[in-house]
């Protein structure tokens, strides 16, 4: 669906400096779920080794037009039929010109004009060769033939300039990739997802707050927007990028948290309530510095209202999903926390274990309604939120 499940791309490493990024990208669209082959050009090679190429991608790297066993069985054509997406990545500037004049001198330049696929170009390199006529016009002639442009980024090069130039980060390159591939499976339905941790103010210094990085419910924004959803994020303490084509509300604690959510919550046809949000805050917030000679040595504490509770609770309630956050006992609490919250699904996952769950690129969760349990088995964060929308789109909608 909305990622790269199942997405074989081709991968083309050609005489940029910048090639050393290249193992990076291969990986960043193994995470998205895609199959990834590599052919290499003899530029390339120069700066990344084929060695390294072939063990992140698990896959024999291509780099001879002339390979007398491929091509018995015209392998340049059935690389090329077997893409669904060529990215060139990075880019020099030898090859986009290549590209321009539909040569076909080298394995990549064959397979790209042997294809019918979307192709996608990533330039890298020194900015005064980015900033030439000659590159402008054949980026602009690529572009008129449909190639998709990643725009490098600003900044300081290899070669000690600054400038625009240097190739655009492997997690925007995959990013940029797997937009391609969006589908329609929420198209027209509005998502809210609360994410992060809150962060609770015991004085203007110090809070009680957890482990949450957010990175699990911007899995699930992401998952959301590919899934064509218009999607709003209610933010509070993370460590990851922000998904820019969402609507964003940033938040504290967790009282500001259940403000935004109430607040944006009624034209919502889904809520995913994934943030961490602390169940107590102090009772009062010193305006002061405690100090440590301080006869006070105790915080008491005054539960917080239950976010996901109040939305169930509401009279058109969008569909809830709530995450339960287990140590022990998992099923029964997860079970427990559905009927508690009269929510429509409990998104279950092992916080024990640091291979998955908190802070973890990691995760393995189950999915559970009033109809059972079922097990999404342990993968990138992205792919299970990939799942649980897939699971929700066939359950709810
Ligand atoms: C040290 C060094 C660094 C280079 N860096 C780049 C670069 O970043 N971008 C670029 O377009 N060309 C760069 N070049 C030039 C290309 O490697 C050269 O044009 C080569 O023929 C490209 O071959 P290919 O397009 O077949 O891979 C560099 C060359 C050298 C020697």
């Amino acid at each position: 669906m909305s990622t790269l499940t199942n997405k074989r791309i081709i991968l083309g490493v050609s005489g940029s400096i910048a090639a050393y990024k290249s193992p990076d990208i291969v990986r960043r669209l193994q995470d998205l779920g895609a199959e990834v082959r590599v052919i290499l050009t003899t530029g390339g090679r120069e700066f990344v080794s084929e060695r390294s190429l072939q063990t992140v991608s698990k896959n024999k790297v291509h780099d001879n037009l002339w390979d007398s066993e491929a091509e018995l069985s015209m392998g340049h054509i059935e690389l090329a039929k077997w893409a669904d997406l060529i990215i060139i990545a990075p880019a020099s500037a030898n090859t986009i010109a290549k590209l321009c004049h539909g040569k076909a001198d080298d394995l990549l330049s064959t397979v790209i004009l042997a294809a019918s696929c979307s192709v996608m170009v990533a330039p890298s390199m020194n900015q005064q060769m980015y900033a030439s006529l000659a590159m402008k016009d054949n980026l602009q002639l690529l572009q008129k033939r449909g190639v998709r442009i990643i725009d490098p980024g600003f900044g300081e090069q290899a070669c000690g300039d600054i400038g625009e130039g240097r190739l655009a980060e492997p997690s925007e390159i995959a990013r940029k990739i797997s937009e391609i591939f969006q589908n329609s499976l929420l198209g027209g339905k509005r998502v809210l997802i609360t994410i992060g941790g809150t962060v609770e103010a015991i004085d203007p210094v110090r809070f009680l707050s957890n482990h949450s990085s957010g990175k699990m419910g911007m899995a699930l924004a992401y998952a959301s927007i590919q899934a064509g959803a218009e999607t709003t994020l209610v933010i509070g303490s993370i460590s990851v990028d922000v998904e820019n084509r969402a609507k964003t509300i940033f938040v504290t604690s967790a009282n500001e948290m259940h403000e935004a959510v109430m607040k944006n919550i009624h034209d919502q046809d889904l809520f995913i309530s994934c943030a961490a949000v602390a169940d107590y805050r102090p009772t009062k917030v010193s305006p002061n510095k405690i100090k440590k000679n301080s006869s006070q040595k105790t915080i008491e504490l005054v539960a917080n209202k239950d976010i996901l509770s109040d939305v169930c609770k509401l009279k058109n309630k969008p569909i809830c999903i709530g995450f339960a956050a287990e140590t022990e006992n998992y099923l029964n609490n997860a079970n427990q926390k559905l009927k508690n919250k009269n929510c429509d699904a409990i998104i279950l996952n092992d916080v024990s274990n640091s291979k998955i769950g908190l802070k973890s690129d990691e995760n393995e969760v189950y999915f559970i309604t009033s109809n059972g349990s079922d097990k999404i088995n342990k993968n990138t964060k992205q792919i299970v939120a990939e799942k649980i929308i897939n699971k929700i789109v066939k359950e709810f909608f």
